[in-house]
């Protein structure tokens, strides 16, 4: 159907006299992953934020659906977005379910309390993240890695359509690594959700992300986009140094490609 997913137009975003985002115009298809990788400060998440509407856009548009996100009533984009952010507090005095429950909000009344399905579907989620374990524990004490699966929880239990994750791997130990990148992948594939996420680790991407948004700082460009597209085609040597001002060697195994630094 045309006009799905998202379809950013020339979205451009200063922090007073910085300008950090200039010319971004990216599509992204319903159904697929979308990894936004690049250096340090080049407007990873502040593009996430325009995106989830978290941020003003000084230009551009974000379209979901077709509709231009800021014409959505924020109940409705709720429902249809779910985000978590790079940073979390630690101080929400909950239990972990109570936690993951707050993202069935835009599902409950103004002056309703969750239902039993509300907490049915929050406990099928913590099962799905290997977390029951952490239910009734309370959120300020829980680990970081622990504190990122409850807020990757919290945004499936909105039951987004699209789902946003800044950096969703930092905190996490190998296992729990891969567990998210193919749970979220497997969202994709089998119920159609849309998953846009920055990641700093390029093979990360070539595993997981059908297609890769690689940026870089603006220092006078007319855009921060390296190049976007397929994950093979963007992650090359060449694209890869002009983001980031590093040499690597990228090496086919398994028919897969392998992004190796080169080590001094
Ligand atoms: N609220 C803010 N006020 C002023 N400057 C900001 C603000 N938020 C971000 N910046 C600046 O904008 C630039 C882009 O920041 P952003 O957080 O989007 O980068 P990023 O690509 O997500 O970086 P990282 O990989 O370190 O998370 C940085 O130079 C940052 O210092
Ligand atoms: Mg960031």
């Amino acid at each position: 159907m045309t006009g799905e997913g998202i379809r950013i137009e020339g979205v451009g975003k200063s922090y007073d006299d910085l300008r950090v985002l200039e010319g971004i115009g990216v599509s992204i298809k319903k159904g697929s992953v979308v990894a936004f990788l690049g250096p340090n400060g080049c407007g990873k998440t502040t593009l996430l934020k325009i995106i989830s509407r978290n941020l003003d856009p000084d230009s551009g548009i974000v379209f979901l659906d077709g509709k231009n996100i800021v014409e959505m009533r924020p109940v409705d984009l709720s429902k249809k977005m779910g985000s978590v952010p790079q940073a979390h507090r630690s101080s929400f005095p909950f239990s972990v379910l109570d936690v993951v429950m707050t993202g069935r909000a835009p599902y409950i009344g103004a002056f309703s309390t969750p239902s039993a399905k509300d907490m049915e579907i929050s406990l099928g989620i913590l099962k799905t993240l290997g977390i029951s374990h952490l239910a009734e524990k309370s959120y300020t004490t829980i680990s970081g890695g622990e504190r990122q699966l409850v807020m990757i929880a919290r945004a499936l239990a909105q039951g987004p359509e699209f789902l946003l994750l800044d950096e969703p791997t930092t905190f996490l130990d190998l296992k729990n690594q891969m567990g998210v990148l193919s749970m979220v992948t497997g969202l994709a594939r089998e119920k159609g959700m849309t998953v846009i996420m920055t990641l700093h680790d390029p093979n990360h991407a070539l595993m997981y992300a059908d297609e890769v948004v690689l940026m870089a700082k603006l220092d006078g460009h007319k855009s921060n986009v390296i190049a976007a597209g397929l994950s093979r085609d963007v992650m090359t040597a060449e694209n890869i140094r002009a983001a980031y001002g590093v040499d690597v060697e990228i090496i086919e195994h398994d028919n897969k490609k392998v992004i190796l630094p080169y080590v001094k």
